[in-house]
């Protein structure tokens, strides 16, 4: 792994001074190495949100937030959207490499074995509250996938987790399509071996006996491009839970349900169903987005823009832009969207607004992938679901790349406590409006 060392960092505490060794990584990245600073000097550092703390070196996905670059193995990511597919994507991320010619072959193949889901837990599906969450359901299905796939006696660790980890990439689609289904009350549709990854996705959502689907090539193109462009995003918060779950040992599929679980969130995931909700609102309360970005722009309300913004772009989001372009090549395949002509008008109102020029604050790759979701006929419940589909081979990367570590440390972040000094146990009698007043003065918020 090229890293390079040399450089230090002084700390200076009182009269004593210790050196930190500074890392560079192959894009020229530094970071301080503190791996010894509590040892050392009884210190900790405090970073809430992690803004400024690198969890782990990787050698998977490089993302530049200043100047809007984001690469898979090397190879940026438009380029993979011109050139590449889904599944081709997933083996580079996964294994480090684009495949050659047979073991892409071999990759379908596997892939397609793989895509029936047990009939018996066809029954779990059926027996979820019809209006459940499609996300609340994946995270329990992956799970309970464990179980009906467990461990896979007499093969290496390597090969046990190559038939986990295809199991996941083929059945969670079939998952996610079979949940649509059920919730409407209607028959499941197989995957097909003749189709391919993406095409297999839309058929199964979309096929009916009394409305035979007519696959469109664009809107498989497109979709091929939706889901490489979610497919990594580095230390992100669900990759994040991946690994810190993952830490414990747990086995693959829980620690793959846990990034499902972090994906949900309406700052993380969630925000393409919260950007068509919110748009929803500007229509259905006349079509002026200025309010909308009065309040945004309000400190004292909790509003924001959703879609807009991002941890690390501090410039236009890379995948926004192609997005952008991916909504023109669908849009003409459906009627016209009332929703898109409200996006334009916030994204051109907010993107000219000095706040959000100074908060740099631009539109994220949630913006438009409502817009391209709904072209292709998928409700807005399972916005979240189809970036998790997504997002699987670069959870699956990072989880093997945390696993193959020999100093995999199991994460236990420290903290430093502001709670109340050592109290006593006071019995019940005793508990009035003193003891609650004095017991609660020391609670952080
Ligand atoms: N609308 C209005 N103001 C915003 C927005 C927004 N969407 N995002 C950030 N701000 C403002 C904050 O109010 C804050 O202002 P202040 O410094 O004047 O107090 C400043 O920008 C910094 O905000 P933070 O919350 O500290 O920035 P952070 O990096 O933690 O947040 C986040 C990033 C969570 C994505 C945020 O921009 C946000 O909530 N966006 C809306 C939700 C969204 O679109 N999420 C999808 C992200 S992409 C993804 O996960 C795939």
């Amino acid at each position: 792994m090229a890293i390079q060392k040399g450089e230090v960092a002084i700390l200076t505490l009182g009269d004593r001074t210790i050196e930190l060794p500074i890392i560079v990584g192959t894009e020229g990245e530094r970071a301080i190495d503190i791996a010894r600073l509590r040892k050392e000097t009884g210190l900790i550092t405090l970073d809430p949100g992690f803004v400024n703390t690198g969890s782990c070196v990787s050698a998977i996905t490089f993302v530049n937030g200043e100047q809007g670059i984001l690469r898979y193995r090397g190879i940026p990511i438009e380029e993979l959207v011109e050139k590449s597919s889904f599944v081709e994507t997933a083996y580079l991320l996964i294994n480090g490499r684009l495949p050659r010619q047979k073991e892409l072959n071999r990759f379908r193949v596997l892939l397609n074995d793989s895509s029936l889901v047990h009939e018996d837990m066809h029954a779990f599906f059926q027996h979820f509250p019809r209006d459940s969450h499609p996300m609340g359901i994946l995270s329990s299905m992956v799970t309970a996938l464990r179980s009906f796939y467990p461990d896979l006696e007499g093969l290496s660790q390597s090969e046990e987790v190559n038939i986990t980890l295809t199991r996941l990439l083929s059945k969670v689609r079939t998952m996610a399509a079979m949940s649509y289904k059920i919730s409407r009350g209607h028959k499941i549709v197989y995957p097909r071996e003749d189709l391919s990854y993406c095409a297999n996705f839309l058929n199964m959502m979309f096929d009916s006996p009394v409305r035979p689907y007519h696959i469109d090539d664009d809107l498989v193109d497109a979709l091929n491009a939706f889901w490489i462009i979610h497919a990594d995003h580095e230390q992100n918060c669900s990759s994040a839970a991946v690994r810190l779950v993952g830490s414990g040992r747990v086995n693959l599929y829980a620690a793959i349900s846990a990034g499902t679980a972090a994906l949900w969130g309406p700052l993380h995931g969630g925000a393409n169903q919260a950007v068509i909700e919110m748009l929803e609102d500007i229509q259905a309360t006349g079509g002026d987005c200025e309010p909308f970005i009065k309040r945004a722009k309000d400190r004292n309300d909790p509003f924001r823009l959703m879609g807009f913004g991002h941890r690390v772009y501090k410039t236009y989001d890379p995948r926004a832009k192609i997005m952008k372009k991916i909504v023109d090549r669908v849009l003409p395949k459906v009627q016209s969207d009332p929703l898109l002509d409200v996006a334009m008008r916030l994204e051109e109102a907010a993107t000219r607004d000095p706040y959000f020029l100074d908060h740099n604050l631009y539109p994220n790759i949630d913006f438009y992938a409502g817009i391209v979701l709904r072209a292709m006929g998928i409700p807005t419940n399972m916005f979240t679901v189809m970036f998790a589909i997504g997002r699987l081979p670069g959870w699956i990367a990072q989880w093997k790349e945390g696993a193959a570590d020999p100093n995999w440390k199991l994460h236990r972040p420290r903290q430093i406590y502001v709670g109340r000094p050592l109290a006593r146990y006071v019995p019940i009698e005793d508990r009035d409006e003193a003891y609650s007043a004095e017991a609660c003065s020391y609670n952080a918020y």
